[in-house]
């Protein structure tokens, strides 16, 4: 048995496991690198560690100092977890689109979170890389580590998670997924794994679909702490310098819904509790194994566990509700119902008269609901739940400009009402029903794997649960 002076000492070394049902029929062996076994919980323990080290050795961060980050919550783990043990105070900012439990567990290791809004340019003052900065630069004796420009960050899994999996596999690793967050993980085993094996070893970036990294829009997705996404108010899009493009040799580029019901799956067919983007990274391993056969070996990140995401990706009723889930048939469902079409999104600074034109060519009939939306730039792509900001209907915008309350040049979202609520498609009709009486709406947005589908009232919920 291995015995630590310090629980630091027992970061790294996580178990590699073989995959044995989800594979199905795959002939290529692929394996699990289970970095939640880490004693702060998640992959970041390793990057936390090397940073803290590196601060303190060029002298940045002194006895009594503060370390400061921006983070969807795993760095911060780690970085509490040290800073715990050798005297520093910690502050956190966190976007708001990480779970309820990463956020709780960075106030169990005593550290104070700021809670920032994720549907901010990155030039907002409130953006969370901005905010961390802000809070460093006001407060004496702290230290920002900055993982994304941080090449410790890198350079733990150059020196632990690379050397590891080429000891495990003795050598046979021949391709290794990961997903991409600061890029720290897949860059560092990535250049190691290439170097070791003389450029043997394929990289394979396993990115949420609308991720700008393998070549995706940007637009919001689901699946926390991967992938990157760009705001439309953005004026430089920034890359993290702890990732080092050229070492992904190709990408896999994987929908919310198949990240999500995989991390489920590996929960239940595997007893392996992980994720988002473990279901993310898996995916993208059963997709490269199923072009390889029994010479090979995969080689599959788990950055994160499955207790981070018990109220997410892990609980049916949040699954259902942003329409990951389809019902399971013993009820009607919102699918069961009349669901009519969403008119075009307009975006919140067109004009009254331009938002009546869009509705007139689109041939709307009145009463039909034309949403507000976040997208500016690209209206026409698909419109994830997050970026609805408001709803209005043709008719009424119609009858505003009649009765003079609305003038044609004025700004559409200054006559929206706030956003319908939101319902999934494989939710209960009867849940939906209680949601909308609830808030006292006639109407909801339905969702189809986080996305806007349509538009179900109460009467079509109603006729379908008979
Ligand atoms: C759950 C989870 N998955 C993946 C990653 C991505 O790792 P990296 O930042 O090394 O690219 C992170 C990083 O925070 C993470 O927390």
């Amino acid at each position: 048995m291995d015995v630590y002076a310090s629980l630091v000492d027992a970061v790294g070394g996580t178990p590699l496991v073989r995959l044995n049902r989800v594979t199905g029929a795959l002939t290529a062996p692929v394996f699990a690198k289970l970095e939640y076994v880490n004693p702060g919980g998640s992959v970041k323990d390793r990057a936390a560690v090397a940073m803290v080290d590196a601060a303190e050795e060029a002298g940045l961060l002194r006895p009594g100092g503060t370390v400061v980050e921006g983070t969807s919550g795993n760095t911060g783990a780690g970085l509490a977890m040290v800073a715990a043990q050798r005297g520093y105070r910690c502050v956190f900012a966190i976007p708001d689109k990480s779970s309820g439990e990463k956020i709780a567990l960075l106030r169990a290791y005593g550290a104070e979170v700021v809670v920032c809004p994720s549907g901010v340019p990155r030039e907002h003052p409130d953006h969370v890389h901005e905010t961390a900065a802000r809070i460093a630069a006001e407060t004496p004796g702290a230290w920002h580590a900055d993982q994304y420009d941080n090449p410790a960050n890198p350079l733990a899994h150059y020196r632990g998670t690379g050397p590891e999996i080429w000891r495990q596999t003795e050598g046979r690793v021949t391709h290794l997924v990961a997903g991409v967050g600061t890029g720290g993980t897949i860059t560092g085993t990535g250049e190691y794994l290439k170097e070791v094996s003389d450029g043997r070893v394929t990289v394979v970036g396993a990115d949420p679909e609308a991720s700008v990294y393998s070549g995706g829009d940007g637009r919001p997705y689901f699946v926390e702490s991967i992938g990157h996404f760009v705001h439309p108010e953005t004026v430089e899009d920034l890359w993290p310098s702890s990732y080092h493009p050229p070492v992904v040799d190709r990408f896999e580029t994987i929908p919310d819904r198949e990240s999500l019901l995989t991390a489920r799956r590996l929960a239940r067919e595997e007893g392996l509790l992980a994720g988002g983007s473990a279901g993310t990274a898996v995916a993208a391993a059963l997709r490269i194994a199923a072009g390889l056969g029994p010479d090979d070996l995969v080689v599959v990140l788990l950055p994160d566990s499955g207790r981070n995401y018990l109220s997410k990706v892990h609980d049916d009723g949040w699954l259902r509700r942003w329409g990951f889930l389809d019902s399971d048939g013993a009820l009607p469902s919102v699918g069961d119902a009349r669901i009519t079409a969403v008119g075009p999104h307009v975006r919140p600074t067109d004009t009254v008269e331009e938002s009546l034109a869009t509705a007139r060519k689109a041939g709307l009939l009145d009463g039909d609901t034309v949403l507000v939306t976040t997208v500016a730039l690209r209206p026409d792509r698909p419109v994830m739940a997050p970026e609805v900001i408001g709803a209005v209907s043709a008719e009424r915008l119609r009858a505003a400009v009649e009765s003079g309350t609305a003038r044609g040049g004025d700004p559409v979202a200054s006559h929206a009402a706030p956003a319908l609520p939101l319902v999934g498609r494989g939710e209960s009709a009867a849940a939906a029903l209680a949601a909308l009486e609830e808030q006292a709406a006639e109407a909801a947005v339905v969702l189809l794997d986080g996305k806007v589908h349509g538009v179900v009232g109460r009467s079509a919920l109603r006729t379908a649960m008979g």
